[in-house]
């Protein structure tokens, strides 16, 4: 059977490229989501992503293809702050979970030092721009082959 990664972005990040460019970097999400699913190609593992800019519907697509996956990535974007429907759909599944995101948001305003993700992410990956999700994606690659 193929392992399934499911790669979540939460609202604005379908703007990536032209959003706030100083701090978000110039790569749009179709690069990364290119860049991820080639790397996933190559280790044989089919990596879906998925943005939506409403938390209800990131909750669906997590009941819908959550309890296939076997790993996790997400960039919750403000939702990382406050999105508990989020955090209650993620907190179901078993399968290991890695928060991303570009910016370092310990460098930021303060609203944006409380992830209510983080508790019940694996790990953090925070501050290393677009490459965090390929870290990421590198991390569950091996957790995949050691498990
Ligand atoms: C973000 C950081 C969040 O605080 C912000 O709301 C985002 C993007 C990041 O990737 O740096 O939308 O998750």
């Amino acid at each position: 059977m193929t392992a399934t990664i499911l790669v979540i972005h939460g609202p604005n990040l379908n703007m990536l490229g032209r959003r706030e460019p100083h701090i978000y970097g110039t790569t749009t999400l179709a690069d990364i989501n290119t860049a991820l699913q080639q790397r996933g190609a190559e280790a044989d593992v089919q990596v879906i992503c998925i943005q939506s800019n409403h938390e209800g519907e990131l909750v669906d697509a997590i009941q819908r293809h959550g309890w296939d996956a076997q790993g996790i990535i997400i960039n919750p974007g403000a939702l990382t702050h406050y999105g508990l429907s989020l955090r209650d759909a993620l907190a179901m599944l078993s399968t290991p979970i890695i928060e991303v995101h570009l910016s370092n948001v310990y460098q930021r305003e303060a609203f944006r030092h409380t992830s209510v993700i983080a508790p019940i992410a694996r790990g953090q990956i925070t501050g290393l721009g677009w490459r965090g999700y390929l870290l990421a994606l590198e991390w569950l690659l091996t957790e995949l082959r050691d498990t």
